[in-house]
């Protein structure tokens, strides 16, 4: 894949995604496993597709027929099928789907775009499965979420999700938060966590608990 192809540059930061794709896309190297834990009509999967390369792979999630249906259309018409499994559940579900070692998990909150349907993530499943989906990640690998607060219960969604990623151990992950702080108070924003390479020495919580 060329460098860059996703960049909207007419747009620039305009746009939410550009600077959380272009960040992405320098990480992911041909032949990672990665997650898109919410496909929707399917472009962030195209998008993590067209990065893993032929060697790579992509799960991709979603709990709603109308948007699995459209991200199969989507990886059809670029001929990509093999590089993606999709999968109809929750993403709540993801360590009974997904093994560990993935360098990028990608979660883009809300409801289906172009949709009447009002089916949209919500703070109950959001939560755990962001915490289950970082316990997949492997040393310096990356998740994306971007957040928009428009759909019924966003807000608690937002804030069920902030109050965890806080509380996350700044030596295990790295959690940055990118926010237009020009916009009306409940504009999209976004945040990267990269999980830390531990020292050798170093055991996590869970080891010390064996
Ligand atoms: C903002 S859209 C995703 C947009 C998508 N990434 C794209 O490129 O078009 C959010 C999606 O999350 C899905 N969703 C809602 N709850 C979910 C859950 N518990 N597990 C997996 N997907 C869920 C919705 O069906 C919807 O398609």
């Amino acid at each position: 894949m060329n460098k860059g192809i996703w960049l909207n540059s007419s747009r620039g930061i305009q746009d939410i995604q550009n600077l959380l794709r272009s960040y992405l896309e320098a990480v992911i190297q041909p032949g990672d496993v990665v997650v898109d834990a919410t496909a929707g009509r399917g472009r962030d999967t195209l998008f993590l597709a067209q990065c893993v390369g032929d060697r790579g792979k992509v799960y991709a999630f979603d709990i709603q027929e109308e948007a699995l249906t459209s991200t199969r259309e989507l990886i059809k018409k670029h001929d990509l099928e093999k590089r993606v499994e999709i999968i109809q559940a929750s993403h709540s579900e993801i360590a009974a789907y997904v093994p560990p070692d993935i360098k990028a998990i990608v979660f883009n909150l809300g409801y289906l775009p172009g949709s009447t349907s009002k089916v949209a993530t919500r703070a109950e499943t959001t939560v755990p499965a962001i915490a289950q989906a970082l316990n997949l990640l492997r040393a310096t690998g990356l998740m994306a979420i971007t957040v928009y607060r428009a759909h019924n219960h966003a807000l608690e969604e937002s804030e069920a999700l902030l109050a965890f990623l806080t509380s996350l151990d700044k030596k295990e992950f790295s959690v940055l938060q990118g926010i237009y702080l020009n916009q009306k108070k409940l504009s999209p924003y976004w945040v990267i966590i990269q999980k830390n390479r531990r020292k050798t020495n170093e055991s996590s919580p869970a080891e010390k608990n064996t």
